[in-house]
């Protein structure tokens, strides 16, 4: 299928594809994987990811690069994360080199879809473990699917980097959504999606957690890590072992390091945050989002550039986006051809 698409302004939902990738696990083992077109899946209604939530989901993006190449980034990463999750939840694991496997063969198969170099856009790439055999006491699937789907999708900010404004609800149980820490569990969003729909309705895009016990330290905004530059140029971010270990973040801390900045990993209060010089939020999705604003309750703090992006986290954004698209070195040989 050659795609019909407008590069330039897709948004960030699902377009149908030629094919995913499907892997099962039986018996004690995983098979070859073949590609298959229709995007539905026909399982037993006793399966574990239905009733238990076994089931755990990763994100990563393709690019294509300044030299017509695709490149995936950091799918190693992605691969070990699953592996934790994983173990986790008591799934079978998906071997690393497996997953990148599955991965640049459904890009390759759906290359038409990957979005040209300088529309801003990329293919979208959704791996899904789960657990499939019937189970009715509690206990894991005997079964497992590995699935990998791609779409394309834009650039999240048109013309420039956009702030937005963050919620704290302190009437709503601040255990990070994400609740068994560190994983990626599918079936755990779906806590968080009504405060993100309160959210919304009050005019603010996303909502900031902070920790369950204390209400006292910042954890991590609801589909992303938060990032900070201190008024002194060093480069901030939660320790917690309840918060997602983002892999944008990873990135961000060592392109900063790189850029001579000083990365703190460490506690951050709620009330240190005026303090900040520049805030935002880190993730696949959008690399960075600049949050200029955090209400909770009465309080407001605002941080940095009322309008557009601080320089700092600008500086950091354009780095790694140009490192995935081929138009700064990959010293950490980070992109990985299809
Ligand atoms: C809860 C949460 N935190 C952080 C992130 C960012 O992680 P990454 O940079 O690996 O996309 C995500 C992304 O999906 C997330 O869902």
């Amino acid at each position: 299928m050659i795609p019909k698409l407008d590069w330039e302004n897709l948004g960030f939902s699902y377009v149908r594809t030629n094919c995913h990738i499907q892997y099962i696990w039986r018996d004690g083992r995983w098979d070859e994987g073949k590609l298959v077109s229709e995007p539905f899946l026909s399982m037993h209604i006793a399966a574990t990811s239905l009733h238990y939530g076994q089931a755990a989901f990763e994100g990563l993006k393709a690019f294509t690069c300044k030299d017509g190449e695709i490149r995936l980034f950091r799918p190693d990463m992605n691969g070990r994360r699953l592996g934790t999750t994983a173990r986790r939840i008591c799934m079978a694991e998906v071997p690393e080199a497996m997953f990148t496997d599955a991965v640049k063969r459904v890009v390759a198969a759906n290359r038409d879809f990957v979005p040209p170099y300088g529309s801003g856009g990329s293919l979208y790439v959704r791996p899904l473990l789960i657990g499939t055999s019937a189970q009715i006491g509690i206990g894991p699937a005997q079964e497992y699917v590995f699935l990998v789907l791609v779409t394309p999708v834009g650039a999240y900010y048109k013309g420039g980097l956009k702030p937005v404004r963050a919620v704290v609800f302190d009437d709503y149980d601040r255990a990070a959504p994400h609740g068994t820490g560190h994983v990626k569990v599918a079936g755990n969003y779906a806590v968080s999606l009504e405060p993100h729909l309160l959210a919304h309705h009050r005019g603010f895009s996303v909502e900031l957690y902070l920790d369950a016990k204390e209400h006292k330290y910042v954890e991590e905004f609801g589909t992303s890590n938060f990032i900070g530059i201190t008024k002194d140029g060093r480069y901030v971010t939660p320790q917690s072992h309840s918060i997602l270990p983002s892999i944008t973040n990873d990135s961000l801390q060592q392109v900063a390091r790189d850029l001579g900045m000083a990365v703190e990993v460490r506690p951050i209060t709620f009330d240190e945050l005026p303090d900040l010089a520049e805030i935002a939020a880190c993730g696949t999705a959008v690399v960075i989002t600049p949050v200029n604003e955090i209400v909770r309750g009465d309080r407001v703090v605002r941080v940095g550039p009322a309008e557009g992006c601080g320089p700092t986290l600008e500086k950091l954004y354009r780095h790694v986006t140009g490192i995935q698209v081929g138009e700064q070195p990959d010293t950490y040989g980070w992109c990985v051809k299809v």
